[in-house]
């Protein structure tokens, strides 16, 4: 098969983790989630004790985690320092603290750079995240921004939360982590050549079926 790197980017709660996963298993394509990654260093940094304000021993951390990441889209599982986190990184705790480590250059510089190197491992590969299209990998074979409007979001967090959290506890809560995130990635507006997807009025399938018209479109 033909190589191929496709790049999708997003805000919580646009689907895209769904949705790239689904589109990964059509093309018979690896799919990496960099999310994941970020929250499992997260999670590990808070499991250490790190103050997630002291930005040196937040670079630090990350640069020693033993991350590991599944890149088979049937198999979900994230370990670090060989501890399963695969659950506990959805936890909110972890969702709440995440935005402190995304927001630390260093800790990025070094998860864009394990990311490209799992991405360049691999013949055929869906990455999803924030900056993929823009940073990661810029030279993917078909790039996308996966967007919703702002209440599709908030509907699907609380679906995928199962509805435990009050509306409005859950929107500011989604809403504080998008304003976090957005000031260091641009994830609502395509850059150049990066191909919109808008799901808010689409379901699952419709917007697998748009993802994968708009990569083969581009490739
Ligand atoms: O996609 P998910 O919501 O699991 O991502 C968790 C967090 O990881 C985001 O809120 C963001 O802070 C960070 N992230 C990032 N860049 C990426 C992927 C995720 O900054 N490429």
């Amino acid at each position: 098969m033909q190589k191929l790197t496709v790049a999708i980017d997003g805000p919580s709660g646009s689907g895209k983790s769904s949705v790239s996963k689904e589109a990964a298993r059509r093309l018979g394509a690896a799919y990496l989630d960099t999310g994941a990654m970020y929250r499992a260093v997260t999670w590990h940094a808070l499991d250490a004790g790190t103050d997630l304000s002291d930005a040196a021993a937040v670079e630090a951390a990350v640069k020693a985690a033993d991350l590991f990441i599944s890149t088979d889209p049937d198999l979900e599982l994230v370990t670090i320092h060989g501890t399963d986190v695969t659950q506990a990184i959805r936890e909110p705790f972890v969702s709440e603290a995440v935005s402190a480590v995304a927001t630390n250059l260093a800790a990025r510089a070094e998860l864009v750079s394990r990311q490209r190197a799992i991405i360049n491992a691999h013949e055929r590969i869906v990455a999803e995240g924030r900056d993929i299209t823009t940073v990661v990998a810029p030279d993917a074979n078909a790039r996308i921004l996966l967007t919703a409007s702002e209440e599709a979001r908030l509907r699907r967090r609380g679906l995928q939360l199962g509805g435990t959290q009050s509306a409005e506890a859950l929107e500011a809560q989604v809403l504080a982590r998008d304003a976090k995130d957005s000031t260091v990635v641009n994830f609502t507006v395509a850059a150049d050549g990066v191909a919109t997807v808008d799901s808010s009025d689409l379901d699952f399938e419709q917007t697998v079926t748009a993802v994968l018209a708009a990569i083969s479109a581009q490739d």
